[in-house]
């Protein structure tokens, strides 16, 4: 368990995969591993820090309880399910749901209700019900978190850099091969097939620096030919939103350690945690239709891959090249995303969320 995690975690949200998962026990961790400190209580679903009212020992410390009392395995103290015991209580956490999924934050004032609503109205057009984790890793990076971030919001290096992305995402498509007038082209027709099918149609599409806690989504289209963002073009399963599979995804962030793909027939979820300045792990989980027989190896091909080129892509000729904020970088038109988040980060306060990198 990770100290430093805690306090970051009083700082942005991360979200909780284990919530989906059957036959979870009364209490767990909010994920399989032991990165996000908190503890669950699957009757009430309300969540604590992983700390113990006593001498502040972690509890679970990423392991689960299958029993109605929680038990620190320090001196023995148990919690009820109204978090208590005779000697102190546990600290609550703010959750927050979205669509199946649980945000955890420490704070849920410092959402944006609009952007917030609009991610929402997203999140609930999936079948949650229906929906499983099909795939879970966890990669391990030997650098500050603010790096990672920054080249998840934006696509300008994928043409040259992820080949799988390139025969699936029709916006990356088009720019590797040099065809940047079709990228509106891509963007209305996604717009269109969302009002055909009833979709919601997502408004707050940017990374706003102003928000404490900003969150947006955006959408684009797969390559036609491409029925899916698998290897096969197959999808995962049957699909888990729309009541149809389509050609239409989204994909956006809640603040800077969530962010997510989604696709009619599967999920992207990935939530980062830093470590420390130099060390950052990424916990990916895909999730898809509790019907589906595909495999991890088909779930998992094009982010996997994506995510091993982005490690190799930003460690090799980013970490420790760039003192951000300190210097200016240039951010083009197709880097708004990113230039919006430099923006944004050089107004956080300095301590545990440094910007030191
Ligand atoms: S620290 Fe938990 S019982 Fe003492
Ligand atoms: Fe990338």
């Amino acid at each position: 368990m990770i100290l430093h995690d805690r306090e970051l975690l009083r700082t942005f949200p991360v979200v909780d995969f284990a919530s989906l998962v059957p036959d979870r026990p009364i209490w767990s961790s909010s994920v399989l591993s032991d990165m996000a400190p908190v503890v669950i209580n699957r009757d009430s679903g309300r969540v604590f820090y992983d700390m113990c009212a006593h001498r502040k020992a972690a509890i679970l410390n990423g392991a689960s309880q299958d029993r109605a009392r929680l038990r620190c395995p320090y001196h023995g103290w148990t919690f009820g399910e109204d978090d208590s015991c005779p000697n102190g209580v546990l600290s609550p956490v703010d959750h927050v749901p979205l669509g199946g999924l649980t945000l955890l934050t420490a704070d849920a004032a410092r959402l944006d209700p609009d952007e917030m609503e609009d991610l929402v109205a997203v999140f609930d057009q999936f079948r949650w019900a229906d929906i499983k984790p099909l795939a879970r890793r966890t990669y391990s990076v030997p650098s500050h978190w603010s790096y990672w971030v920054e080249n998840f919001l934006e696509c300008y290096h994928c043409s040259f850099n992820h080949p799988q992305l390139c025969t699936v995402e029709n916006h990356i498509a088009a720019s590797s091969g040099g065809n940047f007038s079709a990228l509106g082209d891509f963007y209305n027709a996604a717009g269109r097939e969302l009002a055909s099918m009833g979709a919601h149609r997502p408004l707050t599409t940017d990374w706003d620096p102003d928000s404490a806690v900003p969150a947006f989504i955006d959408f684009n289209t797969l390559v036609k030919e491409h029925g899916a963002a698998t290897q096969s073009g197959e999808p995962l399963g049957p699909p888990i939103a729309f009541n149809q599979h389509s050609h239409v995804f989204y994909y956006g962030a809640v603040g800077p350690f969530f962010h997510f793909s989604l696709y009619s027939d599967h999920l992207f979820l990935t939530n980062f945690h830093p470590i420390g300045p130099s060390e950052t792990r990424i916990d990916c989980c895909w999730m898809a239709h509790k019907n589906s027989t595909s495999t991890e190896d088909e779930a998992i091909w094009l982010w996997e891959n994506t995510m091993l080129q982005d490690i190799e892509l930003v460690t090799r000729l980013h970490v420790g090249r760039s003192r951000f904020p300190q210097e200016s970088p240039v951010f083009l038109d197709s880097e708004e995303q990113s230039a919006s988040f430099h923006e944004w980060i050089k107004g956080l306060p300095k301590g545990d969320i440094s910007t030191d990198r």
